[in-house]
């Protein structure tokens, strides 16, 4: 199928959403081991919807959903969708907005389309390969190639901490301001709003739209020595400009 034909089936099915979340009464907040690795039945339900739907639209691909997902099961990017169905949950939980879902298709080993739907504010972000980036079906520009002295940096500090990159970005940076929800960060260094995101011990479902973003964008996206990301196994990464990415001797 065209990559366009599938655009429009998958954009379909990520705008609703937030009727599976509406339609969740009882969010059953409960934790995955650790006291802050929350999941809630809205998780569960919208990674359920996303699957069924892809299935019945595309059964032939693969699909690796964060709460579905097996460590010791080998995926392959011949053909795959990626879901994280509420990426920040913590800020779902706790705050209510900045939280989103992300779903990456996978073909012939490369990122061809990405997703990203702010729930809250009900605006979809795509990423259609050699297309570019869209907010609401409009194309962007590419932000500006800001280094790290005139840049916001945000990282998941709590999770980060004691790593020498923490205390490099923060002093290096504008200023520091923290989202919480990995596809929202993406999306904020996409507009040029801030300029790295650093996160660590992150799901392929976390990481997966980064891959259009540093393609059609011209932004870097490595693990924290340099390295690519294996686009099926956890990883920690770095999603910057590429003068930030120089700035930090990592490009
Ligand atoms: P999640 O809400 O899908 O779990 C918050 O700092 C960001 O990190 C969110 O995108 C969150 O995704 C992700 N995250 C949450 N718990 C994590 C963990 N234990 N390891 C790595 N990333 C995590
Ligand atoms: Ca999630």
């Amino acid at each position: 199928m065209d990559i366009l034909e599938i655009d429009l089936i998958v954009t379909d099915i990520v705008r609703r959403v937030s009727d599976v979340i509406d339609g969740v009464f009882d969010l059953e907040i409960e934790n995955k081991g650790a006291y802050t690795d929350l999941v809630t039945r809205a998780d569960k339900e919208v990674e359920a919807f996303i699957s069924q739907k892809l299935r019945e639209n595309f059964p032939d691909a693969q699909i690796l959903g964060e709460e579905t997902w097996d460590e010791n099961k080998e995926y392959s990017t011949d053909k795959l969708f990626v879901i994280d169905p509420i990426d920040g949950t913590t800020n779902f939980v706790k705050q209510k907005k900045d939280y989103c879902t992300i779903v990456t298709y996978f073909e012939d080993g490369k990122a061809q389309l990405s997703y990203i739907y702010d729930i809250v504010g009900d605006v979809l972000y795509s990423l259609i390969r050699d297309k570019g980036f869209f907010i609401d079906g409009l194309l962007q520009d590419p932000p500006e190639n800001l280094g790290l002295k005139d840049s916001i940096a945000s990282l998941d500090l709590k999770r980060l901490w004691g790593q020498e990159i923490v205390e490099e970005i923060l002093k290096g940076c504008f200023a520091p301001r923290i989202l919480g929800s990995a596809g929202l960060e993406g999306v904020r260094i996409a507009r040029g709003q801030i300029g790295v995101y650093v996160n660590k011990y992150a799901g392929p479902w976390d990481f997966s739209a980064y891959y259009l973003m540093a393609k059609e964008l011209g932004l870097h996206l490595s693990d924290l020595n340099g390295n690519p990301l294996d686009p099926t196994k956890k990883s920690n990464f770095i999603i910057s400009t590429k003068a930030i990415a120089k700035d930090l001797g990592l490009d």
